[in-house]
């Protein structure tokens, strides 16, 4: 039997953080053993907001490396990078005159970026979500894992592929039901670690953007610098670890850090720490996340030793999502009704 694919990306902007780690390419990992996986790093995505040329490749670099270092296998996963297949601008324009206006303006997450940009709000910043539908349906996705803030575009990227592809483009079937011309898509978001909170407020989710350091941990942090971050993370003046107390959003999101990192899961951590004061916790929770670090960091600092390993993978990688890609597209572009390329 066919494997299900699955589909995800990062965008390489800023160093990825527990947040990416835990509630996306972790999971990534264990899905290699039973789908047939396409990681891709997001470089298209990442000049919707103003950027740094002379950055943009050593970050694309760097999240490549990232992928691996976290544990995605080239031998079991297609690892690439969007903008080395044309194929995603090129979908994204078709589907860009499909798509309502007014989807793309009630966007939660454009809403969010516009407002912090003021009036440097790009037309590639609104037409994002439209360039992600492109990216999961090039490759007849089944699977999208992501963290729970990206919910809104995989239920985009559904409603582009079947209300506005597929029941306007399909062709009839013998029954007279359209034939899909894209598959729709479905959303993989894992509970446990789904959202990572920052450090500094647990109510705001741990992100590149947040101008303060210290509410994230990135991956490559040295393990002083996670040990200071997490001693100064915000608390509460209540003794004891719990979850699900809404009035303590760090507690939730610290000991929730802790149950993963640890790897001892939710009801020992909850149990070990319950009636734990801040002062004996942090220590224990710096520790687990240096050593959950450890291996992703060594491996890290591996491949950085030998970039030639990581053009192979990248060039392996975009030959084989370039395949198939670019049946997905001239499968589109028959529907639409373009005039064949030879
Ligand atoms: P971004 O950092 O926005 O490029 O996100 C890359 C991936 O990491 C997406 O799948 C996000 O859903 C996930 N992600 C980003 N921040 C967090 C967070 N704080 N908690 C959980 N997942 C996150
Ligand atoms: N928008 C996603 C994020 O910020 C990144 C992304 C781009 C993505 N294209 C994708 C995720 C396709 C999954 C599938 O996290």
């Amino acid at each position: 039997m066919q494997r299900a694919r699955v589909l995800s990306g990062v965008q390489p902007t800023g160093a990825l953080h527990l947040g990416n780690w835990l509630g996306a390419i972790r999971n990534w990992v264990h899905l290699q053993d039973s789908h047939d996986t396409f990681f891709c790093v997001v470089d298209l995505h990442a000049i919707t907001v103003p950027h740094e040329p002379g950055q943009l490749a050593a970050d694309t670099r760097k999240t490549a490396a990232l992928y691996l270092a976290c544990g995605i296998d080239p031998a079991r996963s297609t690892v690439f990078v969007q903008s080395h297949v044309p194929a995603h601008s090129e979908l994204a324009w078709l589907l860009n005159c499909v798509t309502p206006l007014n989807w793309l303006e009630r966007m939660i997450q454009f809403k969010e970026k516009a407002i912090k940009q003021g009036d440097q709000v790009s037309v590639g910043l609104l037409d994002y979500p439209v360039l992600m539908a492109a990216d999961i349906l090039l490759y007849d996705a089944d699977l999208v894992p992501v963290g729970e803030d990206q919910k809104q575009h995989l239920e985009l990227a559904r409603d582009i592929a079947q209300q506005r592809i597929n029941a306007r483009f399909g062709r009839k079937g013998a029954d007279g039901e359209p034939i899909p011309v894209l598959k729709v898509p479905e959303p993989l978001i894992l509970k446990e670690g789904a959202r990572v909170m920052s450090l500094t407020d647990g109510r705001s989710k741990m992100s590149k953007s947040d101008p303060n350091e210290g509410s994230r941990i990135t991956l490559l942090d040295p393990p002083e610098l996670i040990t200071k971050k997490i001693k100064r993370a915000k608390t509460d003046p209540v003794m004891g670890l719990e979850f699900g107390n809404p009035e303590r959003p760090e507690t939730d999101n610290l000991l929730g850090l802790y149950a993963i990192l640890s790897g001892k899961g939710r009801e020992v951590a909850a149990a070990e720490c319950a009636a734990m004061g801040w002062g004996s916790f942090k220590p224990l929770l710096a520790e687990a996340a240096v050593e959950a670090l450890r291996p992703v960091q060594q491996r890290y600092a591996e491949l950085s030793a030998d970039p030639a390993e990581l053009d192979r993978v990248l060039a392996a990688g975009r030959e084989r999502a370039q395949a198939v890609a670019q049946a997905t597209l001239e499968r589109t572009r028959e529907a639409l009704g373009f005039l064949a390329r030879g």
